[in-house]
C-alpha cells in the first residue's frame, strides 16, 4: 500500500521505516521540502521516497505526525480527502519537555479537532499513546506483542490501520469511535502511555532483529 507521512522526525521516522520493512511504500514529508530529506529517507529503506507534502497527501493513507501547534498549517481547507484514511498521530502537546503544556481543549478531543480539519478524510487516531522507543522496542517475553489502540468512526478504515500495525507485528485493539475511543488514548486518558501486550505470532529470529529487508 502507498502511505504518506506528514512529519519525518521520531514518529515520521520510525514509522516509515518499519512499515517499508512491512513491504509498504513510504512518502515522507515535512515542511522544508524533499532535498531536506533525500539522505535520511535512503537510511529508512529502499521503499521509502522523499516527497513534498502534496505528494505525501496523495495516497490512500496519511499519516500525521506533526507537533499538535503545527496540524492546521497541514490540514488546511483546500486539502480534498475524498475519503482517504487520515491517521492522526499527534499528542495534544504544545510545548514538549522539559516544559511539558498540554492544550486545553475544552469538550472537543484532539481527534475530532483533526476530523473537522479534514471533513471528507476518514480520521483514525493511532500510534500515540506509546513513546515510539517503546512502541517498537523488542517485548519482554518471546511470543508476546505490544498491543497499539486504535480509534475510529468507519469502520473499513479502523480495518486498513488496524492491519498496518498488525503488518508491523504490533497487535491493534479497537477502542470504539473517534470521539470516545480518541479521548481515552489522547494525553491525559486513560489509554494514553498505557503499555500492554497480547498473545502474539510466531516470527524467525532474523526478522526480529532486521527490521528493513
Ligand atoms: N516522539 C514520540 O515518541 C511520539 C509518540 C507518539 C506520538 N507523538 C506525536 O506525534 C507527533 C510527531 O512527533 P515527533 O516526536 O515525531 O516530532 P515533532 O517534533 O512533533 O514533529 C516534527 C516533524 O513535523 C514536521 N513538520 C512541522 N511542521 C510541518 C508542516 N507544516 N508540514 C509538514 N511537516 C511539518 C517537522 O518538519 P520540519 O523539520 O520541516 O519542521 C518534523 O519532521 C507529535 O504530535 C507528537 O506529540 C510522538
Amino acid at each position: 500500500m502507498n502511505i504518506g507521512i506528514l512529519g519525518a522526525a521520531t514518529v515520521g521516522q520510525a514509522l516509515a521505516r518499519h512499515l517499508a520493512a512491512a513491504g509498504h511504500h513510504v512518502t515522507v514529508a515535512n515542511s522544508r521540502g524533499p532535498e531536506s530529506l533525500r539522505d535520511l529517507a535512503a537510511q529508512l529503506g529502499s521503499r521509502v521516497t522523499a516527497g513534498t507534502v502534496a505528494e505525501a497527501l496523495d495516497s490512500p493513507v496519511v499519516i500525521l505526525g506533526v507537533p499538535w501547534t503545527k496540524v492546521r498549517d497541514v490540514l488546511t481547507p483546500e486539502i480534498d480527502w475524498d475519503r482517504r484514511v487520515l491517521v492522526d498521530a499527534t499528542n495534544i502537546f504544545t510545548r514538549y519537555a522539559p516544559d511539558f503544556e498540554v492544550d486545553d481543549l475544552g469538550a472537543e478531543s484532539g481527534s475530532e479537532i483533526v476530523a473537522r480539519l479534514a471533513p471528507s478524510a476518514r480520521v483514525v487516531k493511532a500510534f500515540n499513546t506509546l513513546p515510539i522507543e517503546r512502541m517498537f522496542a523488542p517485548p519482554p517475553t518471546d511470543g508476546l506483542q505490544r498491543i497499539l489502540f486504535v480509534a475510529g468512526d468507519d469502520a473499513d478504515a479502523t480495518a486498513i490501520v488496524e492491519q498496518l500495525i498488525a503488518d508491523m507485528h504490533l497487535a491493534p485493539v479497537s477502542v470504539g469511535a473517534l470521539g470516545s475511543g480518541g479521548r481515552l488514548m489522547q494525553l491525559g486518558g486513560s489509554l494514553s502511555g498505557l503499555e500492554l501486550f497480547g498473545a502474539g505470532v510466531a516470527r524467525d529470529e532474523g526478522e526480529q532483529r532486521r527490521p528493513e529487508g
